[in-house]
């Protein structure tokens, strides 16, 4: 398990799946604002990429993010579109509900950013969120992230064409306790 200062970052278990399906992916909204395409019931049992694990895909790797204090599970970590030639990739995340707003998703993107950089020898980590994900950008600002764009319309969501914001960050200027 990868340790952050209030979560870690594990495989996905069996029984993570009903609570991610239920308290993430069922829910309307929250899955059409991070999912970057039209919202779909997922059936129960389904594989589904986003809730079963294929450990032999190179390209992508899925966690479960869970408290230290107690290791109850608090949401999703993804370490997504792995370039091994530019030596690129791009990070997601989404907490359950209950656990947002409590300094988890900073100590998510720190952990990543250490599983990206250290681990993997990543030089570029990228991040889309949608410009009004105050929570998104202060997570990734907050350990170094900077502002490289805005996707005008980029997303469609529920209605409406809204903005993206691309934010990266490169290993030079990672600096690993920059958000603890
Ligand atoms: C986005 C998300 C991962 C952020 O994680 P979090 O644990 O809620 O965020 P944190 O508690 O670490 O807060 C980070 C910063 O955002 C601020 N913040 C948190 N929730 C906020 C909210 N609802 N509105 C405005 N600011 C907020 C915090 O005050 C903190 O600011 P600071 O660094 O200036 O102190 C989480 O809210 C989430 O899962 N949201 C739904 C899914 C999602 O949007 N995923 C990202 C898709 S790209």
């Amino acid at each position: 398990m990868l340790r952050g200062n209030k979560v870690g970052l594990r495989a996905r278990h069996e029984d993570d799946i009903p609570t991610l399906r239920a308290e993430l992916y069922d829910d309307v909204v929250n899955a059409s604002r991070s999912e970057g395409g039209p919202w779909r019931p997922i059936t129960p049992g389904s594989k589904d990429p986003r809730l079963v694990v294929d450990d032999t895909a190179q390209g992508h790797v899925p966690f479960s993010v869970v408290e230290l204090a107690g290791g109850t599970l608090v949401g999703t970590a993804t370490l997504w579109g792995i370039d091994t030639h530019n030596r690129s990739a791009h990070i997601g995340l989404g907490l359950l509900p209950s656990a947002r707003g409590k300094g988890y998703g900073t100590d998510v993107v720190a952990v990543l950013c250490h599983y990206g950089f250290v681990v993997r020898g990543l030089q570029r980590l990228q991040i889309e969120t949608l410009a009004d994900n105050t929570a998104m950008l202060r997570s990734a600002e907050r350990n170094g992230f900077v502002r490289e764009g805005v996707l005008r319309c980029a997303a469609w969501v529920l209605g409406e064409f809204l903005d993206e914001v691309l934010l990266g960050l490169l290993a030079r200027d990672w600096k690993p306790d920059a958000a603890a």
